[in-house]
């Protein structure tokens, strides 16, 4: 095995292992279990050491107080080197974060189970980054062992990881256990203060809105001879819906997560329509490249949402409100009654290193936050609007909650060496009730 390869991965070995850590692990297991208090020094592990894993190891140690990096893992060998390389880099310019950097080679872990040798190297917080189909078994992991959490999002994507996810939700409560979602605009102070306000009156009750990710294309990584299926796909999985959800879930749920926190609810229902026109190549896997689809929530208000990542197409990334008063902008702007502007301070907000700050100062008051169901709710809202229009059928929430859907591929299915890239959805004939390959 080169050193570029992802070692061969099942999902036999992969769900046997989380039985076998599961077991072993015992919580609170150390000294550093999960009260920490005061100056208590907090150990923090990676788990998925890509661009955001790398970037929200960044943000941690650059935004909380009192921690330090110690473990990092990933299933590939040269994206872990790749980490290692670029969080030296940053230390180099920057004497508080090279201070924080404690990561020696022995806590350095590869492969397939290398999530639970970090969650079991003394760490007592993690961070999830790896492709998000990964995300309810890593979490599950994580709590199990009673570990704090600092999870990306989405945090699923399907049925049935959300309801792991709900499941793993409870428990973490039940062990008084931190977990922090990257969704960042929930602690950007331009997003908290506006709001606010809306949910202070300020634009009436709010009756409609519009969400927005508009951008053009994304990265593909070309096939290596030496690759598998699956590694393929796992280094490209923004293009498989087992892995990624699909970009209304991957990278939308940002906006959907605005509107039910504008809302204080969930949808009940949508309708939606979406396609692939530009990703027609093999390369781009079976997923869509656009979607629209219209939420109800029970107040009545309806959301209208629209996602696309097409090269040379406009951007539109940001979320409208409108009440029966006046409308908003989200992150910035009240119109109406009672016009409002945002006014940007000298060194704008960033919630990347902000989130960090939050989790780990309420880490330490021994009442941490727990955002897990929340962002589970805007995973499931993505979710349902990508089953509307991978269906062409109207989605309740109850139906999507509790389908039989699974996409994550079966034990025995090739190994992973050989894995089929699942058929592009048709509505009319894709079933919400589905596994991988339907
Ligand atoms: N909050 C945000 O604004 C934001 C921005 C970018 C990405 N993200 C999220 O971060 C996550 C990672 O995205 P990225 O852009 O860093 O992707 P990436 O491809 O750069 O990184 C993913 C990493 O996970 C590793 N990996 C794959 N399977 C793994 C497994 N089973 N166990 C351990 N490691 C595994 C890969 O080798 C790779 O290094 C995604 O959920 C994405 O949606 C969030």
């Amino acid at each position: 095995m080169s050193d570029t390869t992802i070692p061969p991965v099942s999902r036999r070995t992969f769900l046997n292992t989380t039985a076998a850590a599961a077991a072993a692990m015992a919580w609170p297991g150390s000294a550093h279990g999960f009260h920490i208090w005061g100056s208590d020094v907090i150990r923090v592990g990676v788990i998925g050491c890509g661009g955001r894993g790398t970037g929200a190891a960044g943000d941690c140690l650059r935004g909380a107080e009192g921690v330090e990096l110690v473990a990092l893992g990933d299933l590939a060998p040269d994206r872990l080197s790749e980490c290692r390389a670029q969080l030296a880099k940053l230390g180099a310019s920057n004497a508080g974060i090279a201070a924080k950097l404690k990561v020696t080679d022995d806590k350095c872990f590869t492969g397939f189970d290398a999530y639970q040798k970090v969650i079991n190297s003394g760490v007592d917080l993690v961070i999830l980054a790896s492709p998000p189909g990964y995300r309810p078994t890593h979490l599950a992991a994580a709590v199990e062992a009673g570990k704090h959490v600092f999870s990306e999002k989405p945090v699923a994507v399907d049925a049935a990881g959300i309801r792991s996810v709900l499941a793993t939700y409870e428990k973490a409560r039940a062990k008084n256990l931190g977990i922090g979602v990257g969704t960042q605009r929930r602690h950007q102070a331009d997003y908290i203060e506006t709001i606010e306000r809306i949910q202070g009156g300020a634009i009436g009750q709010v009756i409609s809105g519009q969400v927005f990710w508009n951008q053009g294309g994304l990265w593909s990584r070309d096939r290596k001879p030496e690759w598998t299926d699956a590694e393929w796909q796992i280094r490209n999985w923004l293009y498989f819906a087992w892995l990624s959800g699909d970009h209304i879930v991957e990278q939308h749920v940002h906006n959907l997560d605005v509107a039910n926190w504008v809302l204080g609810a969930h949808p009940v229902k949508a309708t939606g329509v979406g396609g692939r026109q530009f990703r027609t190549d093999p390369k781009f896997g079976h997923i869509y490249d656009h979607f629209a689809v219209d939420y109800e929530y029970a107040s009545g208000a309806r959301i209208m949402s629209m996602c696309r990542q097409i090269p040379g197409s406009a951007n539109r990334v940001g979320e409208w409100f409108v009440g029966t008063k006046g409308m908003s902008d989200a992150s910035s702007k009240i119109v109406g009654d009672t016009p409002w502007t945002y006014m940007v301070p000298e060194r704008r907000p960033n919630g990347y290193v902000q989130e960090h700050t939050d989790l780990v100062a309420s880490i330490r008051t021994g009442r941490p936050y727990n955002e897990l169901k929340q962002v589970a709710e805007s995973t499931l809202t993505a979710i349902m609007g990508r089953e509307a229009a991978y269906t062409g059928q109207e989605m309740t929430w109850d139906a999507v909650l509790n389908a039989k859907q699974d996409l994550t591929p079966p034990v025995g299915a090739s190994d992973y060496g050989a894995l089929i890239v699942p058929p592009v959805p048709m509505p009319g004939k894709t079933k919400l009730d589905r596994v991988w390959d339907e």
